[in-house]
């Protein structure tokens, strides 16, 4: 009996557990879709619960002054409901979202409503020949750089407008200068406690910034003018060895150290933590004994070039549809 009771047990613990791994499954996916972190999706969830509550207490008031009643007609009743609905619930989830700091985010939703319902002009008739232009900082030999660039040489809508760097010197400006790409010099002080050199980034109409192989730490200037336009790749699985310090061959070293069977990729949003923002996707790969940082080296580049690129893209595309 005992044993049967038990197995109930585990039974439920077992079903709890994979409903909570589908539902986070779930949440990580519509955060990636909508490009937004972990604090804005319960924000949004939020705005959705008040706009609902407070769009029913409007639509009673309403009714109310109207003198709709039980005896009144249907029609007058479904009317009033369908009107609060498209224009009501709007209205409340708009200014909902401005209250709690998700203008940006709702406003994109009602701006394409608004033109399917051809309130306003399309984007598209604008902007349909316009790229989305991408920075790419580095710092390193840049090839991740240049294996983003090559996969979207031949893409219209998508380009590699400029390549930030810190280093003079560094391999990944040879990349810039064979594509003939613009290049931005970045210095310490302007980048970490000024401006972030967002003055240049804006007038240069970036939109989105990748970092491959950038080392330093990305301000909150600079995160505050592209929320959760900034990616990052980093050479391991997240969150393990990751942080300040930990990069390039730092990174493998600590992990053929630890006798670690795998390793991988991360490529996340980017926060004002080092390595901390939300992951967007993992790839891994097997550990020899054999295997030293060097040969490991190679095996992450691989997953790197087979991944970054076609990452880039899903997320490029799931933010602007
Ligand atoms: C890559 O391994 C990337 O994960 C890390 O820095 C390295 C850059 O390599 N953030 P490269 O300059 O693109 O060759």
């Amino acid at each position: 009996m005992l044993f049967f009771e038990d197995f109930l047990f585990l039974k439920t613990i077992g079903i709890i557990v994979k409903f909570l791994s589908h539902f986070w499954k779930m949440f990580k996916r519509l955060q990636q879709k909508w490009g937004i972190n972990g604090t804005q999706f319960w924000v949004i969830f939020v705005v959705f619960g008040l706009t609902g509550i407070t769009t029913a207490i409007i639509t009673r008031y309403i009714s109310g002054w109207l003198g709709l009643g039980v005896n009144s007609s249907w029609v007058r009743i479904i009317l009033v409901r369908i009107v609060m609905l498209i224009l009501g619930y709007q209205l409340v989830l708009l200014t909902y979202g401005g209250l709690l700091g998700q203008w940006a985010f709702f406003w994109k939703y009602e701006k394409l409503l608004l033109q399917k319902l051809g309130i306003i002009a399309s984007d598209m008739t604008k902007d349909s020949r316009k790229p989305i232009k991408i920075a790419v900082f580095a710092s390193g030999a840049g090839s991740n750089a240049a294996n983003i660039i090559q996969y979207f040489a031949n893409r219209p809508d998508v380009s590699i407008n400029l390549i930030v760097c810190n280093k003079p010197g560094a391999g990944v400006l040879t990349v810039a200068e064979k594509n003939t790409i613009p290049t931005l010099i970045i210095e310490k002080e302007r980048f970490a406690s000024g401006d972030a050199y967002l003055p240049e980034l804006k007038n240069a109409g970036i939109d989105f910034v990748v970092l491959a192989g950038f080392l330093w730490k990305v301000p909150i200037a600079l995160i505050n003018g592209y929320p959760n336009k900034i990616i990052n790749i980093h050479p391991a699985l997240l969150p393990k060895y990751g942080g300040k310090g930990m990069y390039g061959s730092k990174v493998h070293e600590a992990v053929i150290a630890a006798r670690e069977k795998e390793s991988g990729i991360t490529i996340h949003f980017v926060n004002e933590h080092y390595d901390e923002g939300t992951t967007i996707f993992q790839a891994n790969c097997k550990i020899d004994s054999s295997d030293t940082p060097d040969t490991l080296a190679v095996k992450i580049h691989d997953l790197e070039y087979a991944h970054f690129p076609k990452q880039i893209d899903k997320l490029l595309s799931a933010q602007t549809k």
